[in-house]
């Protein structure tokens, strides 16, 4: 699929496609989250989420800047939020952050001014991205995997606008290690989805193959909680 990209900031309401999960997302099915709730949720949880931004990156600032420090050329930040990556990407980098929530766009925008950065901006379905196919040197993404209603699509997306010879850095929450961890996960997944859109319990490794994605490289940090991986952009035939 080759679509031609918007450059606003407020493109197309996002789709109301079915979600489906691949084997590695254990999502708590009973009541499947569309594009658009996703969005309510993110709009109501933007603010909060901007001025929580120290926090993130205290805890994840380390695993952003080793995932993302060597970016390269045109890259494309899918589900950027609010932008909580720009500031770990090198400064020569020509950035495209998209994103289905218009609040957490505004709060990116508003991250790009702190930090003196240029890049363009736009509201667009990871599932669905506008961009023809290898349109981007690099394709980053964060913590965004566990709240995709269909991740595999949005996997498979990823892999379609990265150029063949580009690179594809995923940083990824998901299970834990160890068995007391993993089971609170388990146990709270329900609900925690309810509330934040966010299946905390998926395992985005699987995820990953899943979607038909060679795996190049596989970091596990904080009791295996946060994973980087960087997977090929060249699907095996
Ligand atoms: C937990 S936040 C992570 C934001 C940012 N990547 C970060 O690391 O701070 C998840 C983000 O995914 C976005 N998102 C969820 N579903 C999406 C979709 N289908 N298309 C684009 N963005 C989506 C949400 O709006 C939200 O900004």
């Amino acid at each position: 699929m080759t679509n031609e990209a918007s450059s606003d900031e407020t493109a197309s309401e996002p789709a109301e496609t079915a979600p489906t999960v691949g084997a590695g997302a254990r999502a708590p099915t009973d009541h499947p989250k569309t594009a658009s709730d996703i969005a309510s949720i993110y709009a109501d949880q933007a603010d909060t989420m901007e001025r929580m931004r120290w926090l993130d990156r205290k805890l994840t600032g380390r695993y952003r800047r080793r995932q993302f420090g060597d970016a390269a050329g045109r890259v494309l930040d899918v589900a950027c939020g609010g932008g909580t990556n720009f500031a770990f990407l090198p400064v020569s980098t020509d950035l495209v952050g998209v994103d289905i929530s218009p609040e957490m766009l505004a709060a990116a925008r508003r991250e790009l001014d702190r930090l003196d950065r240029d890049g363009e901006l736009v509201r667009m379905d990871a599932q669905q991205l506008a961009y023809p196919d290898d349109s981007f040197d690099t394709v980053i993404s964060a913590l965004s995997t566990c709240t995709f209603p269909d991740p595999v699509a949005a996997l498979r997306e990823m892999q379609r606008v990265c150029k063949p010879d580009g690179r594809i850095l995923l940083l990824e929450h998901g299970r834990s290690d160890v068995g007391p961890i993993d089971r609170f996960l388990d146990w709270r997944a329900e609900a925690h989805y309810e509330k934040h859109g966010c299946r905390w319990n998926q395992d985005p490794v699987e995820l990953v193959r899943d979607a038909g994605l060679p795996l190049i490289d596989v970091h596990e940090h904080v009791l295996g909680i946060i994973t980087r991986i960087e997977a090929s952009p060249v699907a095996v035939r």
